[in-house]
């Protein structure tokens, strides 16, 4: 018995689908039962509640022999982890598989990789068996952009001539599922990227080939990207969020790593191969 979190978003969505094409027996912790429908139809057993009640999770955790762990980053996500780590070893789980970041090193600079870090070493200091999966920048993240690119043909980001290697959320669902299912994954760290470092400029010119129209990238000044997400942010995340962007901008990333095929056995998706999938968001 596998117990999951996170199944009603992108990653963990993908992470249980995965899963229920393999077959394996699963428990998944949700806040709203009506968001786990198909999963619930699919065989899926469902746990009600919310990660921060330590109940609920041991609930979850019975007899399960393997857990995986995702929540989205806020103020509270570093403890949460910490405690559902602490649980899975009260409760006899055996192998925790936690959804990190690429940008979880020992010397993040900003609040998300670092709070992932943090996680991480606490797990590894468990005695849990652990498998950390740190992808790099999700492509799932232009679907935010896609009402600009619909209607102008333009995005706007905060990015500068900053690089990814951006990964498609499918991938990394496809790499929990083989973790949590296949053997000798223990004590790794996987770092997944799609197939190409991008700019986003870069990111414009496979939209512009895909959509068959010049898309552009408009850079945006930070402070107008801070100012844009006030409100919609709470102030912990939209302050995290803009300090991740930022070094995105000044730093980014230049290689992209084999980690996926290796894993999967096939190419990781291309940008062009998600635009092409989402097309109707976009054109
Ligand atoms: N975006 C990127 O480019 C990127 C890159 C690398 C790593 N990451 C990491 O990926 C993670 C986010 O993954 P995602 O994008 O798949 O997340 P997501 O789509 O936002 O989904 C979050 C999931 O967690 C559940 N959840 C939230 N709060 C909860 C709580 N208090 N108790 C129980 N469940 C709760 C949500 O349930 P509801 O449906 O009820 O809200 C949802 O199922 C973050 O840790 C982030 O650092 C992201």
């Amino acid at each position: 018995m596998i117990f999951l979190t996170g199944v009603t978003g992108k990653i963990g969505g993908e992470t249980a689908k995965e899963l229920i094409a393999k077959g394996a027996g699963l428990r998944a912790l949700v806040r709203d039962e009506a968001k786990a429908a198909e999963l619930k139809a699919a065989g899926v057993e469902l746990i009600v509640g919310d990660i921060a009640d330590p109940d609920i999770v041991k609930q979850g955790m019975d007899g399960a022999e393997k857990a995986f762990l995702l929540l989205p980053n806020g103020e509270q996500q570093e403890a949460n982890e910490k405690q559902f780590t602490d649980l899975a070893v009260a409760s006899g789980v055996k192998h925790l598989v936690k959804m990190s970041s690429m940008e979880a090193v020992a010397d993040a600079k900003t609040p998300i990789p670092q709070a992932h870090w943090a996680v991480e070493e606490y797990i590894r200091a468990s005695g849990l068996d652990w498998t950390m999966v740190k992808p790099n920048f999700f492509m799932q993240n232009l679907l935010a952009s896609a009402p600009t690119i619909k209607e102008q043909r333009k995005f706007f980001l905060p990015m500068g001539n900053g690089t990814t290697g951006m990964a498609d959320g499918r991938d990394i669902g496809a790499v929990c599922a083989e973790v949590l299912t296949g053997q000798g994954h223990a004590g790794q760290s996987y770092e997944i990227t799609g197939p190409e470092v991008l700019s986003f400029y870069d990111v414009a010119d496979r939209f512009s080939e895909v959509l068959g129209e010049k898309v552009e990238y408009l850079p945006m000044p930070m402070d107008q990207f801070r100012e844009r997400m006030t409100g919609i942010l709470v102030p912990w995340h939209l302050n995290a969020v803009c300090e991740l962007f930022q070094e995105i901008a000044e730093i980014g990333l230049d290689h992209t790593t084999g980690t996926f095929k290796e894993l999967i056995g096939r190419d990781p998706i291309s940008l062009k191969q998600f635009i092409q999938d989402h097309l109707a968001v976009f054109k």
